[in-house]
């Protein structure tokens, strides 16, 4: 099989966009079609084609994400200034140099093997026993258990919140976000600011502590403050959550509808490709921001300081085509979705630590048995397109 222009896949992506939001995700992505860059008067600067994208990403002396309408805006408020995902120059760049040594491939695989392990024995209690499994869930539980090794809990740490707890704490903050808004309220920067509290809380514990094999023990030991050291851990809570929970469910619903999985659960050769195309096409991180903080044209358009950048990601990935593993992306627009230039996703061996172990569970459990997603709904009101539940059982 090579492209694939399912009815079904394509339909399930308009479902998920217009359930996430009705008017503006339609809006940008109609608009992009008709121009590359274009100024929509009350939102900003819009730019939708990837090679100017990847432009903008590349140039941090004309455009930053510590400006009043980008990252820093929204998040500042909330974590500090030092939160990584909120800098932008030398220290931004000495930070990530720092952050390097965090993830090595011992210490992804340390961070997410527990909750993985506790993933796979959980699809293979429910689905082989005739039960349904709801996806969704299963990855905010992986996602609540990664969350707890980031903070620097241990599994048996006295009064440690479970899993899904963790992961709705996280989720608090992040669901405050709307497309089209750059700030929060008041009320909603407090709520945040708990949520953040509360989670910092172990992570400072175990910062103090220096225990080595803790991940916040292990940015202490590369240098970092207490207070970046918390900025960097709350970053990937909120970054790093909400991104996974709409892709694994989406990538498993993709696979299924484009009729992969049979090939897929018996020879893992084209895993990655699949994975990368299912980024492609889904794009979990739809929108990025910047500000301008000089003046000039880009793709013909005027801009100047204080300008507010949105860089659709969905429509410059997405106006490549319809589902396919098998194509060639062209080097301009190759891993978009996870940004480009010094701001690239530092959290990406997480996330695809995360991706393939649930893949690769789900698959070795369809190889015994195949499975078929029996049921289905689409999240409303999101920032990050999603599904609800996406329910899996095995085929009678
Ligand atoms: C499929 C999953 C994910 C996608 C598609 C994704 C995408 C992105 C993108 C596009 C950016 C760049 C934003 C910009 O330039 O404005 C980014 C940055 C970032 N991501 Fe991810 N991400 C994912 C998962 C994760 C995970 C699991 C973590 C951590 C646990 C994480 C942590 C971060 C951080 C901390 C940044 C900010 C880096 C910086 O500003 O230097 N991400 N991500």
């Amino acid at each position: 099989m090579s492209s694939v222009q399912s009815g079904d896949l394509e339909r399930w992506e308009r479902r998920l966009h217009l359930g996430a939001h009705p008017v503006l995700y339609p809006l940008i992505r109609g608009l992009g079609y008709r121009r590359r860059v274009q100024r929509i008067p009350g939102l900003g600067i819009l730019v939708s084609e990837a090679g100017l994208l990847r432009e903008v990403l590349m140039d941090n002396e004309r455009f930053v994400k510590q400006g009043p309408s980008a990252s820093g805006g929204l998040w500042t408020p909330v974590v500090g200034p030092k939160a990584l995902l909120n800098m932008d120059g030398a220290a931004h760049l000495e930070m990530r140099r720092r952050l390097g040594g965090a993830f090595t491939a011992h210490s992804v695989a340390g961070i997410v093997e527990p909750a993985a392990a506790r993933l796979r024995e959980q699809l293979a209690g429910e689905l082989p026993a005739g039960r349904r499994v709801d996806v969704v869930g299963a990855v905010k539980e992986l996602s609540g258990g990664v969350i707890a090794r980031i903070l620097g809990l241990a599994e048996d740490a006295p009064g440690r919140l479970p899993d899904r707890e963790l992961y709705d704490l996280g989720s608090s903050i992040t669901s405050l976000v709307r497309l089209g808004r750059h700030q929060l309220t008041p009320a909603q920067t407090a709520k945040a600011r708990a949520a953040v509290e509360r989670l910092a809380g172990p992570a400072r514990k175990a910062y103090r502590s220096g225990a080595p094999e803790t991940f916040p023990g292990r940015l202490r030991a590369l240098g970092m403050s207490e207070q970046e050291a918390v900025g960097v851990v709350s970053a990937f809570v909120i970054v790093g959550t909400e991104t996974l929970v709409s892709f694994i469910p989406r990538i498993v619903a993709v696979l299924a509808d484009a009729g992969r999985l049979p090939a897929l659960a018996a020879d893992r050769a084209a895993l990655p490709a699949a994975v990368n195309e299912g980024l492609r096409f889904t794009v979990p991180s739809p929108m990025m921001l910047r500000d301008a903080v000089g003046s000039g044209t880009l793709g013909g358009v005027r801009f100047r300081a204080g300008d507010r950048l949105l860089l659709s990601t969905v429509h410059a990935a997405k106006s490549l085509g319809g589902f396919d593993p098998e194509r060639t992306v062209p080097p301009h627009a190759r891993q978009l979705w996870f940004g480009a230039g010094p701001h690239f996703c530092i959290g990406m061996p997480l996330a695809m630590a995360q991706i393939n172990s649930t893949l690769e569970s789900l698959l070795d459990l369809y190889a015994q048995q195949p499975w078929q997603i029996v049921s289905r709904r689409v999240k409303r009101r999101v920032l990050i397109p999603g599904y609800d539940t996406l329910e899996l059982a095995n085929e009678r």
